[in-house]
């Protein structure tokens, strides 16, 4: 598979594709665009985000960034044309903002960004929801993320990709005491049972990249934690 991989990798190069990528400030986004650039699959990647990013690294110097105000999000449409693919990794939570602002990021920040890269011409929309999300939830933080996966299908990209990760695996910046207190607990059980319930956020991201240079015949796809896991992993030799 690993040389299969490395086909496919070399044959998407050549057909000069671009990308944006929403959340790269996050951090699944951060590991996502470290990989995007390692990658070289594109030959244009733009950052679309509330505030300018810095970068060190010689690495990101071809990077454009494109600071938008989400509230007024139809004034920024340019900064969505002209992308092939586009990652949202954009995400808050309720405890950050609220519940009008959890709604306000997870679904019609995201929802309107999509809208515009589906006019600006993006052809596969990449979207890091959630294990659980559930439409008919009765819980928030799964039905927000259902609900806005729902309506992300309604847009009809040709090729739409849904990932739903367990709990990320990360040594998160933002103090989130609940999250850190469970990601400590679910250390043990990431060990015994990799797959069941944590994922570490760089596998989530070679998941969303092995999967752009997959051929698919289907327009939508889903992938739950375990699948997320197995696209991640793919090509890579697995330690004795
Ligand atoms: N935490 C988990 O264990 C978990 C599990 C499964 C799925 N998820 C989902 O996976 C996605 C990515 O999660 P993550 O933990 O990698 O993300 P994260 O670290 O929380 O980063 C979120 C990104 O969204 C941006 N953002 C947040 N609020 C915003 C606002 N009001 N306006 C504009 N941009 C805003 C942030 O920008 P700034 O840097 O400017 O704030 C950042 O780039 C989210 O949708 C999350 O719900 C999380």
């Amino acid at each position: 598979m690993s040389q299969d991989i490395n086909k496919l990798r070399e044959m998407y190069r050549t057909f000069n594709k671009s990308c944006f990528i929403l959340g790269a400030s996050g951090e699944t986004g951060k590991v996502l665009l470290q990989e995007v650039l390692k990658s070289q699959l594109f030959s244009k990647v733009t950052l679309i985000g509330r505030r300018k990013l810095t970068f060190e690294d010689a690495m990101y110097e071809n990077v454009i960034q494109e600071v938008v105000d989400f509230d007024k999000l139809d004034d920024y449409a340019s900064a969505f044309q002209g992308h092939d693919v586009g990652f949202c990794c954009l995400g808050t939570t309720r405890g950050k903002a609220g519940v009008e602002g959890f709604i306000r990021v997870d679904y019609d920040y995201v929802l309107k960004s999509a809208q515009l890269a589906k006019a600006g011409g993006c052809t596969h929309f990449n979207l890091q929801s959630s294990k659980g999300a559930d439409k008919s939830s009765t819980m928030l933080y799964p039905k927000i993320k259902g609900q806005v996966e729902a309506a992300v299908e309604e847009l009809n990209f040709d090729r739409y990709s849904i990932f739903r990760p367990g709990m990320l695996m990360c040594d998160r910046q933002e103090s989130r005491p609940m999250e850190w207190m469970a990601r400590k607990v679910l250390v043990p059980v990431a060990y015994m049972f990799p797959t069941a319930i944590t994922i570490p956020v760089l596998v989530v991201a070679k998941a969303m990249l092995n999967n752009v240079v997959l051929p698919s015949e289907k327009k939508v796809e889903l992938f739950h934690n375990k699948g997320v896991h197995e696209l991640g992993e793919l090509g890579e030799t697995k330690e004795k």
